[in-house]
């Protein structure tokens, strides 16, 4: 199949969170399984373009009242040979974030995703690839579902969009809604019209032939009031093309065998080197902890989401009741950023803090700890829990979306299971978790290296979920043309 793939984030070339993984990685496992991939994204101010293929076409997007002619060049997804483009549009893209200024988003917003989503399309007309697939991502790349429905070059094209976050929707004012210069009979409520604004995701829902999001959990509390954001009535009418297809992992990046950030590589059969980890961490983050005090870690964006509000809560009773030290790597809301680093001055042998981005910290806390704190108040795949099992450091999640479908509840009785889950949101059931998953690892070792053990062979691996794209890919190609009769 000929796959166009739409995203605004991809890892090697610009990055805020999870997207980025899935925007290098799934295309990548497509093409390894023999289809012919293509994807595009913004060229960002951070993509220096030196380092890019410039190439010599130059094409017209229309937007609202204004044509826009924008330049493109290509390079190629990491160690692989599938081609990435990037749409080069100075005035939308020549800024330091990818979607605000690192505190508030940008005013334009509505202008740049609207314009980025169309120009994708015109490149792939100007490349002369004849996509069988359109594959979406979030609500900054939407609008493509509804322009290309206006496109003759797209008539044999069936639309997948993928909800990587429900939270952010693209809603803007109704006036944007022009941006597109499609018929204003699509704005509706039952299409992009949403508490009379304009609401990109919800019309990429309706229009595509297929949408999924990356956990099955995720697919199914998307449609309950909890999880929705307002938008589950919609997706429940539309649940009929819905799918959850699970996140994978590149292990050749996540892999403490070969992993070149770590202090000693470990696997199964050397699983005691994780200790020179653990001492590492520990000394790079200046700790004084017992021998058998165990070691927890925390990497993610701090926003509400991830559940910080409920360590928050709980940091201090952990760190003065439990015999614990912690190492947290986050940016994000100011206050969050504060507290912790507050934290780590008042705690400063048991609880290390690094505010900022850092892709090598990042390994050295999944090899280096004993466990990994998960507690989002939702979480549509979430990646590091995965790659904490490859590493042997058990996840201990609040039991919601992909959380919940890739971590096994340790059984007291079995001794079954490769981490620790709790149900409330609240900071007693955070706290009673850690509690217990503090008291395994120091009082039921045997079960504990167990858990590690099984944990480390579990494998999640893109081919598999590539595969299921690839079969949603035909039921859409099926629906599509079932629809159009
Ligand atoms: P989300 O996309 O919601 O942020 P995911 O768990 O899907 O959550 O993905 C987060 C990705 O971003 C992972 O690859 C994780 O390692 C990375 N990450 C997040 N914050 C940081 C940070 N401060 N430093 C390094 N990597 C980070
Ligand atoms: C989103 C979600 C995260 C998911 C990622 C990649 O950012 O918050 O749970 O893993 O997308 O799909």
């Amino acid at each position: 199949l000929n796959v166009l793939f739409v995203v605004s984030e991809v890892e090697g070339f610009a990055k805020t969170g999870g997207l980025a993984d899935v925007g290098y990685a799934l295309p990548k496992a497509l093409a390894e399984i023999g289809h012919n991939v293509v994807v595009v994204m913004p060229r960002y101010y951070v993509i220096d373009k030196n380092t890019l293929e410039h190439i010599p076409i130059s094409s017209d997007v229309l937007l609202g009242e204004s044509t826009l002619r924008f330049g493109a060049f290509k390079s190629k997804l990491l160690d692989s040979d599938v081609d990435i483009y990037f749409v080069d549009y100075e005035a939308f893209f020549g800024r330091k974030g990818l979607y605000d200024d690192g505190f508030v988003a940008y005013h334009d917003n509505a202008e740049r995703f609207i314009f980025f989503s169309k120009a994708a399309l015109e490149l792939s007309k100007s490349i002369g690839f004849k996509p069988d697939i359109v594959h979406l991502n979030d609500w900054q790349t939407a609008a493509a579902g509804v322009v290309l429905r206006h496109d003759d070059y797209f008539r044999d094209s069936a639309v997948v969009l993928t909800i990587h976050n429900l939270q952010h929707q693209g809603f803007f004012d109704k006036q944007k809604f022009g941006l597109l210069n499609v018929d204003w009979s699509h704005f509706n409520p039952f299409e992009f019209e949403a508490l009379g604004g304009l609401n990109l995701l919800k019309g990429g829902i309706a229009l595509a032939d297929a949408i999924t999001t990356v956990s099955k959990k995720y697919s199914q509390e998307i449609q309950t009031p909890q999880f929705g954001f307002g938008l589950h009535e919609h997706i429940k009418a539309h649940s009929f093309k819905l799918f959850g297809i699970l996140n994978g992992v590149d292990y050749k990046q996540w892999n403490p065998k070969t992993d070149r950030f770590i202090k000693s590589n470990y696997d199964i059969d050397s699983l005691e080197n994780k200790q020179r980890c653990k001492e590492e961490l520990v000394s790079i983050f200046n700790l004084s902890l017992n021998d058998n005090t165990p070691l927890i870690g925390f990497i993610g964006r701090l926003v509400k989401q991830k559940g910080i509000e409920l360590l928050a809560a709980s940091i201090e009773d952990v760190l003065k009741r439990l015999d614990v030290g912690f190492v947290l790597l986050g940016a994000g809301e100011l206050w969050a950023e504060q507290f912790f680093s507050n934290i780590a001055a008042r705690f400063r042998d048991r609880f290390g803090c690094f505010i900022g981005y850092s892709y090598e910290l990042a390994h050295k806390i999944e090899a280096g700890c004993d466990m990994f704190l998960m507690p989002s108040l939702f979480e549509p795949c979430g990646l590091n829990q995965i790659y904490s099992l490859r590493y042997a450091t058990l996840p201990i999640v609040r039991a919601v979306g992909g959380l919940d479908d890739t971590v096994k509840n340790y059984d007291t009785k079995t001794g079954e299971g490769w981490g620790f889950k709790f149900w409330d949101a609240t900071p007693k059931a955070l706290f009673d978790t850690v509690k217990w998953a503090i008291s395994v690892f120091k009082e039921n070792k045997k079960d504990f290296t167990a858990m590690q053990k099984r944990a480390m062979q579990l494998r999640f691996d893109w081919k598999n979920s590539a595969k299921n794209y690839v079969d949603v890919y035909s039921w859409a190609r099926i629906y599509k043309r079932l629809k159009n009769g």
